[in-house]
């Protein structure tokens, strides 16, 4: 059936009925969700992912992402009412659906390098099995251009984009690990961009039905693509700018906290939190995307603010050399438990993690760095150069949090107490009251509250 040739209100019809088939490319993360949302709404799902084992497990109505609250429930009803089922043909699922979206990884190094080989390989796959009519959905996160890029590989089916033979659309992925499904049903409206009107009046009404903060189009796929990537800038420039003025606030015995508190009472300020540094395979790398291809602007904020990002893991190592030189301890051969390996709480995820820099500057010092991690294993901390202590396990001369766990939150400090030679707690993410740390006797840095 030709998605081109039906109004927006029969598509619906059609979307909620059990009459159109969407296959969702990569069931991960991000993938696995959107795919059970398609079912739930009444949609036939083909979810097609290169790995035999998952996909034989979700046949079982077996999830593999534990950590996304209700997902398993969802993925166990929607293949026992028979709106979702999982595959390894690529090809078969192009052949039986009308729309294709692609949401495998594209993985990136931190100077936003990336591979886009799953991107080209599953384009070619839709390629041999795209047919008149079809809308192909990119929602993978990309450098702008990314998804035109794709055009002259879905041509190799011998239909034509600019004729109208088929259509071709970025809607991105706006949503976070552990949150997934809140955030497609609605948490944000969904940006939709695509080649030509009919294929975005198709995409609002399909995207309409399964987010209820509705959709935002956009006149373009690459106008698209760049939103996705101007919210990851916008995040880590402003972040940029908290940690500069945290830093001042350090300089001139100010709580940084407190004023950014009081500041953003303003409605026109919205001063970020400070930090040990900005982490994930987001953030940190989208400005990347921006500065990577730009041949005449040169983008000075976003990349001032992605270097003074990643020098407060370096500041972190300094705090701690001050707080310990004002017990009269040198850095060298201190006993320094790291709390925290992933990039933020509650998420086993390490890209850019501020704790990687931070063990290898104390490791460079000579100190003899400690780690533990709730989510994490011995085998990480030694990955990135720890040995791995549970806070019991040795009595500490500083204490740094760089991840945001809850059960950091949530410390006993009385507990941490009986467990220091020197009662110093460098907190990289705000996670501890200062006025509780310094009533139980701590001395508490933080990145913006330096107080000696
Ligand atoms: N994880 C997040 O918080 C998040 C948030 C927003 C956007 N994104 C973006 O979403 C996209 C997907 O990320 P994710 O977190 O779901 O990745 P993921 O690593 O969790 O899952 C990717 C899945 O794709 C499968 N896969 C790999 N190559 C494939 C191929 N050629 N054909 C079919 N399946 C293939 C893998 O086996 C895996 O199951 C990326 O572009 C990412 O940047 C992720």
């Amino acid at each position: 059936m030709s998605m081109l040739n039906l109004s927006k209100e029969e598509f619906k019809n059609k979307f909620k009925n059990g009459k159109i088939t969407v296959a969702v490319y990569g069931q991960g993360k991000m993938g696995l969700p959107l795919a059970n949302v398609f079912a739930e709404a009444g949609v036939n799902v083909i979810g097609v992912d290169i790995c035999e084992e998952v996909v034989e497990n979700l046949n079982k109505g077996i999830n593999h992402i534990t950590e996304e609250p209700f997902l398993s429930e969802l993925v166990a009803k929607n293949v026992k009412n028979g709106t979702y089922c999982a595959t390894t043909d690529g090809k078969l699922a192009a052949e039986k659906a009308d729309i294709m979206i692609i949401l495998v990884p594209t993985l990136t190094d931190e100077k936003g390098n990336i591979k886009l080989g799953p991107v080209y390989n599953v384009a070619e796959i839709i390629s041999s099995g795209l047919k008149e009519g079809n809308i192909v959905i990119t929602e993978a996160t990309m450098p702008p251009s990314t998804t035109e890029s794709l055009i002259t590989i879905f041509e190799k089916s011998g239909l034509k984009l600019s004729n109208g033979d088929f259509g071709l659309a970025h809607a991105p992925e706006r949503t976070m690990t552990g949150t997934a499904l809140r955030d497609i049903k609605g948490q944000y409206p969904k940006i939709i961009g695509a080649n030509d009107s009919k294929t975005l009046e198709i995409l609002s009404g399909m995207y309409e039905t399964i987010n209820n903060a509705g959709i935002v189009p956009i006149s373009g796929i690459k106008g698209a693509e760049a939103v996705k990537v101007f919210e990851g800038v916008y995040r880590d420039v402003n972040i940029g700018l908290a940690n500069e003025l945290a830093l001042w606030c350090e300089e001139h015995n100010v709580d940084a906290l407190e004023v950014f508190e009081s500041a953003n009472t303003q409605p026109y300020c919205h001063i970020h939190t400070p930090g040990a540094g900005v982490g994930g395979h987001c953030i940190p790398v989208y400005p990347w995307f921006v500065i990577n291809s730009s041949e005449k602007l040169n983008p000075r904020i976003t990349k001032t603010a992605r270097e003074l990002n990643d020098y407060m893991a370096h500041h972190m190592v300094e705090l701690t050399i001050k707080g310990l030189n004002s017990f009269e301890k040198s850095l060298k051969n201190a006993k320094i438990l790291v709390l925290g390996l992933t990039f933020r709480g509650g998420v086993k995820e390490f890209m850019k993690s501020a704790a990687i820099p931070i063990i290898s500057e104390l490791n460079g010092w000579d100190a003899d760095v400690y780690a533990f991690d709730p989510l994490c294993d011995e085998t990480d901390a030694n990955r990135y150069g720890a040995k791995w202590a549970e806070m019991e396990s040795y009595k500490w001369d500083a204490v740094i949090i760089t991840s945001d766990h809850v059960e950091f939150k949530n410390m006993d400090l009385d507990k941490l107490m009986k467990n220091v030679n020197i009662p110093l707690i460098v907190d990289g993410r705000n996670t501890i009251d200062p006025v509780i740390a310094r009533e139980k006797g701590f001395k508490y840095l933080s990145v913006g509250n330096f107080k000696l």
